[in-house]
Order: C-alpha cells, then structure tokens, then sequence
C-alpha cells in the first residue's frame, strides 16, 4: 500500500486483480478512444503559476457542490457495472465516499440496487437517471430514490444510443460473465475477485431486475440499452422529470456552449460538462477544453461541474480555474475499487486530496475556492 503513490499504480493493480472484461469495460472509450485520451492528455497542456513567499498555513479544500459541503469538490461520477470490479461495489464505493465527505453518485445500471445502498450509508447520496421507454419504471426508480432519501437526481443526457466500446464486443461483456472456457481461465487467475464474487448475491443490475416489467434477466448490456433507451428524449422531458423528483436536480452530459444555454433555462441546479468520459461521441473535444467557453457563457445562472480525465489533485485544480466549481471522478475510483475494493477508494480519494493540497500551496493559494483563471499561465 505504502507504494501506491498514484492514480497510475491503482490501475496497474486493477489491472491485474480484475477480469479482462471488466477491467476493459472501464478502460475504454468509443471506437478510436481519441476523445477518451485527449480528456487526460489536455490537462497536460494547462500550467499553473507558481507563486512564492506568500503564508501557506491554514489551507482548506472544503466547498460546496450544489449547495452541500463536501471535503474537497471531488464527487465519484455514476459508473455502471460497479459492483464488478469488485463484490458489492457501489456499495463500498459509497460507505468510502461518505467517510471521506464527497458525494457518491449511484447509477442505474448499477449493480447494487438503490436500497443496498441505502442500508449501508447513512448520509444522502445522489442517483443517476437514465430515460427509458418504459416510463412506469422511469416513474419508479426516481420514486424509489426519493424514498431512499437521495438528494440529488443526476439526468444523463448524452447517453440515449450507446456509443460502441470495440473492446467491450469483443470481450462479449456480460453481468454476471458467461461461463466461457475464455472467462473461466481468465476468471481463475483471479482468487481475490471470485471468492468475493462468490460471497455476494448482488451479481446482476438489481435497479432493474425485478423492478422492470417482463425484466427477469438482463445479462447483456448492449441489447439492454439498445432496446431500451429512449432515443426520444428531448428538452421538454426535463420538465417532467424535474416536475416528479421535486428536489436538486444535475444535468450530465453537456458540451456544446448552446445546449449550456439551453439546460440553464430548464431551471435545474448543475450541469456536468463532460462527454461521458470518451465513451459516447469519438472525436468529440476533451471536457476540460469544452469547459471555458461554457462556464462564460452561462455565468452564474446555472452551477457548472465538469468530469473526464481527471487522474490527480492537479486535474482538480484546474478545472476549477476554468470555471468548475465541482468535479467528478470515474475511472479513478473504479480502479482504487478494484484493487483493493473500499480502501482502494479511499486511497484514490487521498492521493487526489495530498495534490490538490501541495499544489494549493505552491501556487500561493489557502482556500481551494479561490482558485481561478489568474492561477493560470496562459
Ligand atoms: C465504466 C464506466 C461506466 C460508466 N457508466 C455510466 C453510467 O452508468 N451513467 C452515467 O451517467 N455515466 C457513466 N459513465 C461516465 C461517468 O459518469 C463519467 O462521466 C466519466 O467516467 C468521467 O471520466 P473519467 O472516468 O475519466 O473520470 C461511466 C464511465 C465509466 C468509466
């Protein structure tokens, strides 16, 4: 543990304790993966100033996404099939986020269901919702996250035609994996995943089974959300949406300066500038070079997250210069989860909080909300 120092050296121990598919299945993004690597790679080319001389005691990274406090701006993004990286993952993922004091979104293509992860945490955590044709279970789920008192419903909209993953295809991803000599082999080199595998009952998307009509198995994805999602969905869906959970409301997924514009008037309490992590429109631009341009045109009419290539305190930080006042993380947690479920989580989240805090100081900064453009070398 002592020699994990990076985001990096999580993933290259996910790597090795996580099956193939699963592993592939977070690290990967649509067809030529372009717009998965800009979103790190940008970061690169943003630099701070550095500023000497000025008293850097009493540093703080606390802030507030959506109007609650949070640890530092640093939320875990919904991420579906969590609960395969690891046994009961978005289970653990949530009691580490809880702990640390930044918030867990869950997915509905989750594994663990609403309520598993509401009997295991006690503060409130946020879901995210995905329109489906089926509206009755659209209603539903955002009844049954009102009743597990979430308070934040996260609306993805970037996601109504599944963007292709290759690596997904040919891996032939599945929730629980089908019992291939491939998988089994693959499966057999990894005892610490199996054996909790084989300790849980929570092995398929519990949001859905059972609670979907006809729903009574949906191994595959793909054909899932082929059939359905709702290819439909458009700015006047909000509304009702808003209308029925009653509470904060964050909109995922915008990356164009009009559609900003436009999820401003819906009245609705955050949007997310991201591109679901370079898994949807290959060649579309990074998040973090999207995230500007959007921030200025809606100024202070509408709260501005952002998410995608984040991998250490120093992405934070920069983001929020360019005008985010929270952050999301995906890949990162995933891969703390798989290497060592929710102390791996925990260990993601502090690696990010040592850099965001040094870097803080070295760039003659005490409080991570006053971070801006003049941070900036440009
Ligand atoms: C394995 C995986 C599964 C994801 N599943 C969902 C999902 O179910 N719903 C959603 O809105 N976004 C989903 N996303 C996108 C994330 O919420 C987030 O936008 C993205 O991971 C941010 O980029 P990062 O992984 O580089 O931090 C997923 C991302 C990954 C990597």
């Amino acid at each position: 543990m002592s020699q994990i120092l990076t985001i990096a050296d999580l993933k290259d121990l996910a790597r090795r304790r996580v099956p193939k598919m699963f592993f592939e299945y977070a690290d990967s993004g649509a067809w030529t993966e372009s717009t998965y690597r800009a979103n790190e790679e940008d970061f690169a080319k943003i630099k701070f100033r550095q500023r000497v001389l000025v008293d850097m005691s009493n540093r703080s990274l606390e802030s507030t996404m959506i109007g609650e406090k949070v640890a530092m701006p640093v939320a875990l993004a919904p991420t579906g099939l969590t609960g395969m990286q690891h046994a009961d993952g978005e289970m653990l993922a949530a009691q580490a986020a809880e702990e640390f004091g930044v918030p867990f979104t869950l997915s509905t293509m989750s594994i663990c269901s609403i309520e598993d992860v509401a009997s295991v945490t006690k503060k409130p955590f946020w879901f995210q919702l995905y329109v489906l044709r089926d509206k009755d279970f659209v209603l539903d789920l955002i009844d049954r996250a009102k009743a597990a008192k979430c308070s934040a419903l996260v609306l993805t909209l970037d996601l109504q035609i599944l963007g292709q993953r290759h690596k997904d295809v040919r891996n032939g991803l599945s929730a629980p994996p089908r019992m291939t000599l491939a998988n089994i082999a693959d499966i057999a080199m990894r005892p610490r995943w199996w054996m909790g595998m084989a300790g849980t009952k929570r092995r398929t998307f519990r949001n859905i089974v059972g609670h979907a009509k006809g729903v009574g198995d949906v191994a595959s994805l793909s054909s899932w959300t082929t059939e359905q999602f709702d290819p439909h969905l458009s700015w006047k869906d909000v509304a009702w949406i808003k209308e029925r959970w009653g509470g904060k409301l964050i909109l995922k997924g915008v990356l164009d300066k009009e559609d900003a514009l436009m999820a401003a008037k819906t009245g609705a309490d955050a949007i997310i500038v991201s591109n679901h992590g370079g898994r949807q429109l290959d060649g579309a631009s990074s998040s973090i070079m999207a995230l500007e341009e959007i921030a200025d045109a809606v100024g202070d009419t509408i709260e501005v997250h952002m998410d995608g290539g984040i991998r250490s305190g120093q992405d934070v930080l920069k983001a929020l210069c360019l005008g985010a006042k929270g952050t999301y993380i995906g890949r990162p947690f995933l891969y703390g989860l798989g290497a060592l479920g929710k102390e791996g989580v925990t260990k993601a989240l502090e690696i990010i909080r040592k850099e965001m805090d040094i870097t803080l100081a070295l760039c003659g900064k005490r409080l991570v909300t006053d971070m801006g453009k003049d941070q900036l070398r440009r």
